[in-house]
């Protein structure tokens, strides 16, 4: 792409002129997400998203990912190269979990299937907390999961709904009905801190350090902390968890399609929640 325009834009401009432009785009953009994740790769990880079989199918496209990082400019830019590549890698896993469409003896295995739903199918509730004062649930409406990291309760609709400019507790369906909204809220999710817990990037960008509490929980860092971070309390600390084995599935493919190494401390099955 940058050699044809570069080739037709020589008609128009000096040469310093084209030099000076193409040396300031390219520190601007030093590693963007683009660089380290093309769509090659990323139909590559979701390899049946677009299945009709998936009622996600044709919904969460790449060009909308990527619109949505650019939201969060420290997503994947953060730290050496194996650790942008491994933080994205373990974006890109957590969200497979809670999309996921696989099953053990699934075509291509349980691990391509990530991306294939974008909204809770059976919700037992309306995901209502109303002791909750300050992100109250407006009537009728429904905070069940949506988007890659299903993003459920009114509070964390109303919260991430106020970081991206939309009203969350009155339009929640947004959330699976804009591709690019869905990906922001995840990555709202991902980038920030909600205490106790560290923000999911912080943790694997290796700019967090361990508390003391963490060390009592024996909370050490890495994946297994992204996923006590997401859903620690009903996954980690219980011994070995089917939910926590998958994300852990999902991340070990997509870090060896990355070519990056996935770390320490993969599984919370000895780490207390949060
Ligand atoms: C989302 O889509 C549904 C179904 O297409 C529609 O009924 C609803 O009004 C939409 N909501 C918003 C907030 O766009
Ligand atoms: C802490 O977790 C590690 C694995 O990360 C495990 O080997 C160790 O036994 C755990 N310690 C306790 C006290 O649970």
């Amino acid at each position: 792409m940058a050699a044809v325009s570069l080739s037709s834009a020589v008609v128009l401009f000096s040469l310093t002129t084209i030099f000076l432009f193409s040396i300031s785009s390219w520190e601007a953009e030093a590693h963007p997400v683009s660089t380290l994740i093309k769509k090659k790769l990323y139909n590559n990880l979701f390899l049946h998203k677009d299945d009709k079989a998936c009622p996600a199918n044709d919904f969460y496209t790449y060009r909308s990912f990527i619109k949505a990082t650019k939201f969060f400019p420290e997503f994947g830019t953060t730290g050496s190269l194996s650790t942008r590549k491994r933080e994205i890698a373990a974006f890109l896993a957590q969200i497979s979990h809670e999309t996921t469409g696989g099953w053990a003896t699934a075509p291509d295995g349980p691990y391509s299937w990530g991306l294939c739903y974008k909204e809770e199918i059976s919700p037992t509730s309306n995901y209502c907390d109303d002791t909750n004062k300050e992100w109250p649930c407006y009537p009728g409406k429904s905070y069940k999961g949506r988007g890659p990291v299903q993003l459920s309760w009114n509070y964390n609709y109303g919260q991430a709904g106020k970081a991206l400019g939309f009203d969350g507790l009155k339009n929640p369906e947004l959330v699976a009905n804009s591709s690019i909204i869905a990906f922001k809220t995840a990555l709202w999710f991902w980038m920030t801190e909600q205490k106790p817990k560290p923000s999911c990037h912080d943790v694997m960008a290796g700019r967090y350090a361990q508390t003391q509490a963490d060390v009592a929980a024996n909370r050490t860092t890495g994946f297994g902390m992204v996923t006590n971070i997401i859903n620690g309390e009903l996954e980690c600390g219980i011994g070995s968890d089917a939910r926590v084995n998958d994300r852990i599935g999902y991340f070990k493919r997509y870090a060896s399609l990355f070519s990056v190494q996935t770390g320490p401390n993969l599984d919370c099955e000895n780490q207390k929640s949060f």
